[in-house]
């Protein structure tokens, strides 16, 4: 039996029925068609569907998009602002060669978001930390890490 369920994501209110084992990552992409947040492992394990709940970067995929019912949801598409400017962040993404296939990075950069909320000027140990759930097959890492120590302060 479907449920009703309310959702503001990136500031925009949605009413969905979904069925109740549908994931928060399968409204979004599915239902929403909001497709910048990726769907990978769909097991928790990668990282590329994370999104910022209430404030907490979780990986969509895990939670229930009942669990999210009345929850403030923001994806990358919230990142830019009114003009279509890119948030800090992605510039320093793209500058620092952070973005290889691209696939984890709306992952990445919504981690990224998260830490230079709590911590804007983090150490390097910090951002390993704090990205150490987010799997990049291209980049080595190191290239996401410069993106996010240059991004550190901007925000
Ligand atoms: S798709 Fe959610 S963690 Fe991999
Ligand atoms: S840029 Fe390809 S997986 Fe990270």
């Amino acid at each position: 039996m479907k449920q009703q369920i309310n959702l503001t994501v990136n500031g925009d209110k949605y009413e969905v029925l979904v069925d109740p084992l549908t994931k928060l990552v399968d409204v979004l992409r599915d239902n929403l068609l909001i497709t910048g947040t990726k769907k990978g492992c769909g097991e928790g394990e990668c990282g590329a569907c994370t999104v910022i709940m209430d404030g907490m970067p979780v990986s969509s995929c895990l939670i229930l998009a009942v669990q999210a019912d009345g929850k403030s949801i923001q994806t990358i598409e919230g990142l830019e602002d009114s003009e279509g400017k890119l948030d800090p962040i992605q510039e320093s993404f793209i500058n620092n060669g952070a973005i290889q296939c691209g696939y984890c990075s709306p992952g990445m950069i919504m981690v990224t978001k998260a830490l230079l909320k709590i911590s804007p000027h983090p150490t390097e140990a910090e951002i390993r930390d704090a990205i150490s759930g987010n799997l990049c097959r291209c980049t080595g890492y190191q290239q996401i890490v410069d993106a996010v120590m240059a991004a550190a302060g901007k925000e």
